[in-house]
């Protein structure tokens, strides 16, 4: 069907529905809205399918909004709906659920071992055998995601962080492991950037002056990558924020067959004051010298956050994440306004460290605040949340 054909079948359709809606729309917005919303609109050309949706017409999209009520008080009265639990549940425009969360857990060498994280109270690295059974408490609250980042022994940092290349390292033991045990009963994501495996704490490679190289790092990250992947990791996470380091993984998987492996970028991540305590976690924060302000974002920048998520969609990642969590709600907003993809947020060490010292100190009823945290995160638009309260939350949630 020539393409003037229907623009004018879908003109005429959308202006009926902006007459019934008492809207004058203008031919040049009816257009708009009408590659706007995949869901709202489909084709109403029978056989062609859904329009293809495009996401740079927010404007639009407002403009057909439905319109507030005019009703005025008394006749409204909007605490009527809120009046009892069952109206309440009714009338809930967002849910939580145990698969919205995805749960970081620290790996450590031995076996039988548990490592207390003084700053995130009530989180421990597990040597790998642990590491299972803990995966194992997670399928059966419903969970159906594993983030792991390893604590590498002191003796294999280095400075260019090759360990982050052995087939052997306790990130690869733990996919392996946790796959071994439990297969597709659960996913796993593993943590791409090099801190937990260098002696100075970057992220990845440096030079004389400590400034970290991109291009370089890149290749280095490739081959990380590939290596979790051969142990059977199900999503790749870039965390290090070099440039084009989407694109050149997902080459390399698909060049070495793993093709069905995800990348779930962490294409917004900003250089924050709030990982304090993960660096703790995995062993980098007494060895980071200066900040990573040279390739986490500014917390200032919100522009920037749309280029990276649209560079990283467009070399390939199937998700992206924003980072940290609560503080960037509007970030995670203005990410699903924008494109229509799975983004998730990460609501990190910092963020879980606030609601228990919180909790400890009588400020708030724990279970209340961390059901409220990750609820916000999915009222701002995210498909799911990292997050270290993830067992406990989706225990609550399934109780
Ligand atoms: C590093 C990485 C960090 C986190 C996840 N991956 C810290 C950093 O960038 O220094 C932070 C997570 C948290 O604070 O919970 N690649």
């Amino acid at each position: 069907m020539p393409a003037c054909w229907l623009v004018a079948a879908v003109g005429v359709r959308f202006r009926h529905k902006a007459a019934a809606l008492g809207r004058t729309v203008a031919p040049i917005q009816l257009r708009l809205i009408a590659f706007g919303d995949k869901a709202a609109y489909p084709s109403p050309i029978e056989g062609e399918g859904h329009l293809r949706p495009i996401s740079i017409c927010p404007a639009a999209k407002r403009r057909y909004a439905p319109r507030m009520t005019q009703a005025a008080f008394p006749d409204l009265r909007l605490r009527r709906t809120r009046r009892t639990g069952w109206s309440r549940a009714m009338v809930r425009e967002t849910h939580l659920s145990p698969a919205h969360l995805i749960w970081p857990l620290f790996v450590c060498d031995g076996s039988g071992n548990e490592e207390a994280i003084a700053s995130l109270p009530g989180v421990s690295r597990w040597s790998v055998d642990l590491l299972v059974e803990r995966a194992k408490e997670a399928v059966a609250a419903g969970i159906p995601c594993l983030a792991l980042f390893p604590y590498t022994q002191t003796d294999r940092r280095s400075e260019n962080g090759g360990e982050a290349l052995n087939p052997d390292n306790l990130m690869c033991r733990g996919v392996a492991a946790i796959k071994q045990a439990l297969g597709d009963d659960i996913g796993v994501l593993t943590d791409v950037a090099l801190d937990p495996y260098t002696s100075h704490g970057q992220d990845g490679l440096v030079n004389d002056s400590g400034y970290v190289l991109n291009d370089e790092t890149v290749e280095v990250l490739v081959g990380q990558a590939l290596n979790q992947a051969r142990a059977g990791a199900d999503i790749i996470a870039p965390s290090d924020m070099m440039d084009g380091r989407i694109g050149a993984i997902r080459a390399a998987l698909e060049a070495e067959g793993f093709g069905h492996v995800q990348i779930m970028s962490y294409a917004a991540k900003y250089a924050s004051a709030f990982y304090g305590p993960f660096r703790d976690a995995v062993g980098s924060r007494g060895l980071l010298k200066g900040d990573k302000k040279t390739y986490q974002m500014d917390p200032a920048n919100s522009e920037e956050a749309l280029r990276e998520v649209a560079q990283d969609l467009a070399e390939g990642a199937d998700s992206v994440m924003v980072k940290p969590g609560l503080p960037y709600l509007d970030i995670v907003r203005a990410v699903k306004d924008n494109f229509a993809v799975p983004v998730y947020a990460y609501q990190v060490s910092g963020e879980y460290a606030m609601i228990e010292a919180a909790a400890a100190a009588g400020a708030g009823d724990r279970d209340a605040l961390v059901l409220e945290t990750l609820l916000a995160f999915r009222r701002a638009g995210a498909s799911g949340v990292l997050s270290y309260h993830a067992l406990h939350a989706a225990r609550l949630l399934g109780a």
